[in-house]
């Protein structure tokens, strides 16, 4: 019997929420703890609904990425790990462009002009940061052949041209030379709420399309105009490794594409352009495409489960922020991580780590 995501999400749910007592055999201090006490430290910690916080940009001071430039692809409001980025990346100094998909163009555009994300444009110095250039950016096309009639009608795309991977690399060319840092934090898949069994040769390959070899393309074209020493980074998630029940529609074989392909571009980009690849395997943010999976009516959502998930059961039973990975972001573009290619950086609480959930009911005594 097929599984429907509803179902998929609730036994997410009863799993992730239950907090009936584990009391392991171990008799180390930290293995005498009952799951509810690690439970209840983690429903402790501070609570926050905003995705930010300023206090890992702080601790990223001293950086110096004056003079650098950065294209971060996947850029359409303040709630991602892209915002995140740049912001880290802003904050040591560094140029800050975007690349922004069509469809939510307009809108980043206005909420930029009116101000709506100041709140989250502050850097450590008290200051705004600035994002010099949007560009309006579709990864799914290489290059202008290779947009159907449908999109270029399309009234989401009215107006707009340059948006392949290919004419943006040479706006950019244009307007700044060279770059030195290529962020990819975009994902999409079209059928993410239907589990692998129900996922159509369509939805399955408009995943990898949009999710992991956008990342290639990307790469591919802006490899050129990147200065030696230069980074391109990516996000990925768990699912790619583990299972993450409701993270479906081909999304989870996307991130594994995105893993493998960081290794292989790594050895190709560092030999061609000496540019180093890695990716951030990232702990679960309320991003706004997060948020957008799983959405039914008076329930929680895939992510609101997964946030509460780590909560209860990552060894640091702590939030974590999209700062959190900016400042891991800013990392793996400076100088300091010279010699880290071809890496997947888990920037998680460490939740990856774990082999059993504290929180199982199946851990319970009777
Ligand atoms: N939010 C999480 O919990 C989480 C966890 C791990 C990894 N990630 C990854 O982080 C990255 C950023 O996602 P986010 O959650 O911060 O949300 P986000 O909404 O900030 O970023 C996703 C962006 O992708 C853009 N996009 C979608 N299709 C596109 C296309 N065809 N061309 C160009 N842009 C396109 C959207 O407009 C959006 O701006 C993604 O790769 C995501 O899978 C997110």
């Amino acid at each position: 019997m097929m599984f429907r995501v509803s179902l998929l999400v609730a036994a997410l749910s009863a799993f992730a929420l239950s907090t009936t007592a584990f009391v392991p055999t171990s008799k180390n201090a930290i293995a005498t703890r009952s799951s509810s006490d690690y439970l209840s430290n983690a429903m402790n910690q501070v609570r926050s609904s905003s995705t930010s916080s300023t206090s890992a940009l702080k601790m990223a001071a001293g950086v110096d990425l004056k003079g650098k430039v950065a294209f971060i692809a996947g850029v359409g409001d303040s709630s991602g790990y892209g915002w995140a980025i740049a912001k880290a990346l802003a904050d040591a100094g560094c140029t800050i462009i975007v690349g922004t998909w069509p469809p939510v163009l307009k809108i980043f555009q206005s909420g930029l002009k009116k101000g709506s994300f100041d709140e989250d444009a502050i850097l450590s110095d008290g200051s705004k940061m600035v994002i010099e250039k949007v560009y309006p950016l579709d990864a799914v096309f290489d290059t202008p052949d290779d947009i159907p009639d449908e999109i270029k009608n399309n009234k989401r795309y009215a107006g707009l041209e340059g948006y392949s991977i290919a004419e943006v690399a040479e706006a950019v060319k244009k307007d700044y030379g060279k770059i030195d840092f290529l962020v990819h934090s975009l994902a999409n898949g079209p059928e993410v709420t239907k589990p692998l069994l129900e996922t159509t040769r369509k939805g399955y390959l408009a995943a990898s399309s949009a999710s992991a070899y956008s990342f290639v393309s990307l790469v591919q074209k802006f490899g050129p105009i990147m200065n030696e020493g230069g980074s391109a980074l990516s996000l990925t998630y768990i699912a790619s490794e583990k299972v993450i029940p409701g993270y479906g529609g081909g999304m989870s074989s996307a991130k594994a594409q995105l893993e493998s392909d960081t290794r292989t571009l790594a050895f190709e980009a560092g030999r061609q352009y000496g540019i180093r690849v890695n990716t951030i395997s990232a702990g679960p943010l309320k991003s706004r495409a997060a948020s957008a999976i799983g959405k039914e009516p008076g329930k929680k959502t895939f992510i609101e489960y997964a946030v509460d998930y780590s909560k209860a059961n990552a060894p640091l039973a702590q939030d974590l922020y999209s700062d959190d990975v900016g400042a891991s972001g800013l990392f793996l573009c400076s100088p300091m991580s010279r010699t880290v290619t071809g890496v997947t950086l888990y920037v998680d609480n460490g939740l990856h780590a774990m082999g059993m959930a504290l929180d199982s009911a199946a851990m319970a005594r009777e």
